[in-house]
C-alpha cells in the first residue's frame, strides 16, 4: 500500500492518504508531548511499541465484537486503517482515581472508584480540550443522542474487556482515553490508539507506573516502562 500525501499531523501520529479513498495509513511517532503540547520530548521506539500495542488491543476487541478502524499492520510503525470522521470527543474511562479526576474531586490517587467513571473532553487544542457534559455535547452537535448512547455502551464494554485482560497480566487499568469515528455509512467504530500514551497502567502488586505518567512527571525509565507493557500485553520479549 503506497503512502500518498500527509493529511494530518498530530502530536504522536501522522495520517496519510493511500490510493484507496476510504483507507488511510497511520504512522506512530516517537514524539511525546504533555500538558497540551507544553512539554515536549521523544520516547525511543515508542512509535513501534504503540503501533503494535494498539493493533494487539484492537484485534482483541474485534474478537469480542467491537468494531475498530484497523485493517492491518503494514510495518513496525505503520498500519492501514479505515477512513472515518473522528467525533471530536476524548472519552475517558476511569476505574481508580488518578490525574485530573483526583485533583478535580479531591480523591487520593489509587482510590478505587465504586463504579467506572466516564468523562468527555472536547477535542479542541485552542480551548485546551475542556471537560464537557452530555448537554454541552448536544448543544455543540458533536454527536447525536443515539450515537452518544452507543459510544457510552461501547466504552463500558471496552473497559470491561481490557480490565479483565490486563488483570490476568498483573496490570491495573487505572484509566484510559478512547476516540471514535463515523464511517461513510454512519457506523460508529473505535479509532485512534490504545497505548501507554493514552492509558494509565499500574503494576497490580508494586503499583509502579508503566505508562506516559513516567514522562509527564519526570519519573525516569520511560522506555523501559513501554517495553514492559509490550511484554505484559503480547507475552513476547521486546526485540
Ligand atoms: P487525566 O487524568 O489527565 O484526565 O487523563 C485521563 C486518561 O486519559 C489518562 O489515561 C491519560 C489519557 N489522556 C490522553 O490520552 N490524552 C490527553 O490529552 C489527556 C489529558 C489524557
Amino acid at each position: 500500500m503506497e503512502k500518498k500525501e500527509m493529511l494530518y499531523e498530530g502530536k504522536a501520529k501522522q495520517l496519510f492518504a493511500t490510493e484507496v479513498t476510504d483507507q488511510l495509513i497511520v504512522h506512530f511517532k516517537d514524539d511525546a508531548t504533555a500538558f497540551n503540547g507544553q512539554k515536549k520530548g521523544q520516547i525511543k521506539e515508542k512509535g513501534k511499541i504503540n503501533n503494535k500495542i494498539t493493533n494487539f488491543f484492537f484485534k482483541l476487541l474485534e474478537a469480542e465484537g467491537i468494531k475498530t478502524h484497523l485493517i492491518r499492520e503494514l510495518n513496525q510503525t505503520d498500519s492501514l486503517v479505515k477512513k472515518v470522521k473522528i467525533i471530536p470527543l476524548e472519552v475517558v474511562m476511569r476505574n481508580l482515581a488518578a490525574g485530573s479526576l483526583a485533583k478535580r474531586i479531591g480523591f487520593t490517587e489509587g482510590k478505587l472508584l465504586r463504579q467506572p467513571v466516564i468523562e468527555f473532553y472536547y477535542k479542541d487544542d485552542q480551548l485546551g480540550d475542556p471537560l464537557i457534559n452530555i448537554s454541552h455535547i448536544e448543544l455543540l452537535k458533536l454527536a447525536e443522542h443515539q450515537e452518544l448512547e452507543k459510544l457510552i455502551a461501547l466504552s463500558h464494554k471496552i473497559n470491561y474487556i481490557l480490565s479483565k485482560f490486563l488483570k490476568a497480566r498483573k496490570i491495573d487499568l487505572v484509566d484510559f482515553k478512547l476516540e471514535f469515528g463515523k464511517t461513510a455509512s454512519g457506523e460508529i467504530i473505535l479509532a485512534d490508539e490504545i497505548t501507554p500514551d493514552t492509558c494509565r497502567f499500574w503494576d497490580s502488586q508494586t503499583k509502579e507506573k508503566l505508562d506516559k505518567d513516567r514522562f509527564r512527571r519526570d519519573l525516569g525509565n520511560v522506555e523501559a516502562a513501554y517495553q514492559e507493557m509490550y511484554q505484559r500485553i503480547t507475552g513476547q520479549k521486546w526485540q
